[in-house]
């Protein structure tokens, strides 16, 4: 994954003033903005059941995502997308399943500054209404005399039916901060029941995709989200939609079913809005570290490689050397080097590790690979 840009760093900073500039909020409101921000955010990953099907169309909550969860997932998404090979030219379509205030979109427009002067058309499908007016808002204030066209359908999108009639016609399909909602309800131990409901959102995500489009999900960085993410791959490979991204490989996926880890990458988040590191600090969520679990799925000539993806922190290991773990076609890796090398290699980088040999590391059973 890639540092932001001078550029991109500079528009995050001005989406506190624009989401303000855009959504004006009465000053007799602003006192209650952070217990609205912490009622949400409990709603949204604890407190499930209080929780009801259209939970943005309240003006007090929708206002609280606005100016907490669309700035937060921006950030996230603004570090993520530079990196992804999305294959996008003019004419095509993208669909944004669960879009919310259109986040993906206004994402892709600050990240993406090579695809901002491409003719687009993005079908924006969530089941509230006043989330994609004020997306529309949003983005409007944001990038005023884009070229892309957006259109929005307030649809609820069935995922737990296999035969959803979407059209196969988006070169990209997206679901980002929504699958969570799905299989949040399930027990962790459910394994059965989390492989089905992948199994089923991988075929709906699928219906909208044209044949050689890519299929992108992002979902929190909790260890729930990673087994799923997991899940879901498996559930693309059978349908013939090899991962891209994080993977580098089509091998089982060294990272699932333990309970110690999964797949996720995690960022230092100082440089973000000081406006909205205050209101974190408010509602009792401060965010030092950003975390996400994603996977883009598609159609790539086979490759077989010696490349592995970082998926851990820099860790001390014996005479001087540093650790962190990556994810290969061979299997969980332990890539070491010294401490100023490993601390360059950035959560979520590609490297081209030299392996010693079939040598393993003895607490982890991870196969040992230098850094160059
Ligand atoms: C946490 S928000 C994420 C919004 C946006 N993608 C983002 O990353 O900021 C989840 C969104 O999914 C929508 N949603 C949940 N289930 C849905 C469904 N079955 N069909 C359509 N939209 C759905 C909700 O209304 C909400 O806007």
């Amino acid at each position: 994954m890639t540092l932001l840009s001078n550029e991109t760093r500079t528009l995050l900073n001005s989406v506190p003033a624009l989401i303000e500039k855009t959504f004006p909020m009465p000053g007799r409101f602003r006192g209650a903005l952070p217990s609205q921000v912490a009622e949400l955010s409990r709603l949204l990953t604890g407190g499930r059941g209080d929780r009801s099907l259209s939970y943005l169309s309240r003006p007090n909550f929708l206002s609280a995502y606005l100016r907490y969860f669309l700035p937060w997932n921006l950030y996230r998404l603004c570090l993520l997308l530079p990196s992804l090979d999305l294959k996008l030219s003019a004419g095509d379509i993208i669909t944004d399943l669960g879009s919310g205030p259109l986040t993906f979109v206004s994402a892709l427009w600050m990240s993406r500054p090579d695809l901002r002067k491409l003719p687009l058309e993005f079908r924006c499908i969530d089941r509230c209404a006043p989330a994609l007016e004020a997306g529309k808002k949003f983005f409007a204030a944001l990038a005023g005399g884009s070229p892309w066209k957006l259109y929005t359908v307030r649809e609820s999108v069935n995922f737990r039916t296999k035969n959803n009639a979407g059209k196969k016609q988006s070169a990209l399909v997206c679901a980002v901060n929504l699958l969570n909602e799905l299989y949040d309800d399930l027990p962790h131990s459910d394994t059965e029941g989390l492989r089905r409901i992948s199994a089923n959102i991988a075929r709906n995500m699928c219906n909208y995709a044209s044949p050689s489009a890519s299929i992108l999900t992002v979902e929190p960085g909790v260890p729930h989200s990673g087994h799923f993410i997991a899940m879901l791959r498996a559930a693309f490979l059978e349908l013939d939609h090899p991962p891209l991204s994080p993977c580098t490989h089509t091998a089982a996926c060294p990272l699932s079913g333990g309970k110690k880890r999964w797949c996720h990458f995690s960022y230092e988040s100082v440089d973000a809005p000081k406006d909205l590191r205050r209101l974190s600090a408010a509602a009792g969520i401060p965010k030092e570290r950003l975390t996400l679990s994603y996977l883009l799925t598609g159609h790539a000539a086979a490759r077989k490689n010696k490349s592995a993806r970082v998926v851990s922190d820099a860790f001390p290991l014996p005479d001087n050397c540093y650790g962190r773990y990556g994810c290969s076609e061979q299997g969980l890796v332990l890539l070491t080097g010294d401490e100023k090398r490993m601390d360059k290699t950035v959560s979520g980088a590609l490297v081209t590790p030299i392996f010693a040999n079939g040598q393993r590391d003895a607490k982890s059973g991870a196969l040992l690979a230098e850094v160059q």
